[in-house]
C-alpha cells in the first residue's frame, strides 16, 4: 500500500521527530512520554531508540566515530520504512555529529522531519547520571563516552528546542506532543 493509503487509513500523515542530546538528558523519556499521550489521541506512533537499537540490531556498534555514523544510519532506514506507513516516528539517539545530522534532515526533507534538540548541560546530566556511566567514564572505565572524551556537537538549528533544566518532565513532554500535533495534518 502506498504512503498516502496508510496515511489516509491513519487519518494523519507520517512525520520523523529525531531527538538529540547529552546521554541523560531526557530523549527517552521524552519520546516514551509523548508516545502514550499520542497513542491516547489516536495517533499512530513508534520509538526507535538508539539505546534499545544497541540491545539488538546494532549490538555489533561500538561507540567509535563510525560506529555511531552507522548505529545513525541505520536508525534513520528504519525511521524511512515507518515513514512510508504514515507513522509519527521518534528517534531518541545520542547522534552526536551536526553534519550527519543535517545530512538526515536533507534526505527527508522539512515536510518529514524536524531535529528536536533536547538541551541539559553536561554538569545536570553528570549529576543525574541514571545509569552510572559518567562516573565509570571518569574513573576512565568506559572510553569515548559522549561529553567526556568524545565530542557531543550541538545542533546549530535545530527545529526545536526542549530545555530539560527548565522544564519540569511533564511540561517538556506537554511541549513535545504540541509540537508534534502542530506539524500533523488531519487526512
Ligand atoms: S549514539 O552516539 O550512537 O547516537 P546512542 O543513543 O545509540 O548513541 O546510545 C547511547 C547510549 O549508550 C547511552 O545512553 C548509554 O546508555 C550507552 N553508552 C555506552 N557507552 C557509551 C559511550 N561511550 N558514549 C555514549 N553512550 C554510551
Amino acid at each position: 500500500m502506498q504512503r498516502t493509503s496508510w496515511e489516509k487509513w491513519n487519518g494523519h500523515n507520517g512525520s520523523i521527530f529525531w531527538l538529540t542530546g547529552l546521554s541523560g538528558s531526557g530523549k527517552t523519556t521524552l519520546a516514551c512520554g509523548a508516545e502514550s499521550e499520542l497513542l491516547r489521541r489516536g495517533v499512530r506512533c513508534v520509538i526507535i531508540d538508539g539505546d534499545r537499537l544497541r540491545q539488538g540490531l546494532n549490538r555489533d556498534l561500538g561507540f567509535t566515530e563510525e560506529a555511531r555514523l552507522e548505529n545513525m544510519r541505520r536508525a534513520m532506514e528504519i525511521a524511512d520504512m515507518f515513514l512510508e506507513k504514515g507513522f509519527v516516528v521518534l528517534v531518541p539517539m545520542i547522534s552526536p555529529y551536526e553534519s550527519y545530522r543535517k545530512q538526515i534532515k536533507q534526505r527527508f526533507g522539512p515536510e518529514d522531519f524536524a531535529e528536536v534538540y533536547v538541551k541539559c548541560s553536561l554538569e545536570e546530566c553528570e549529576q543525574r547520571d541514571p545509569k552510572g556511566l559518567y562516573r565509570k567514564a571518569r574513573a576512565g572505565e568506559i572510553k569515548d563516552f559522549t561529553g567526556i572524551d568524545s565530542p557531543y556537537e550541538t545542533p546549530i538549528q535545530p527545529n526545536m528546542i526542549i530545555d530539560t533544566e527548565k522544564y519540569g518532565e511533564a511540561d517538556a513532554i506537554n511541549a513535545l506532543v504540541a509540537y508534534i500535533e502542530s506539524r500533523l495534518n488531519n487526512i
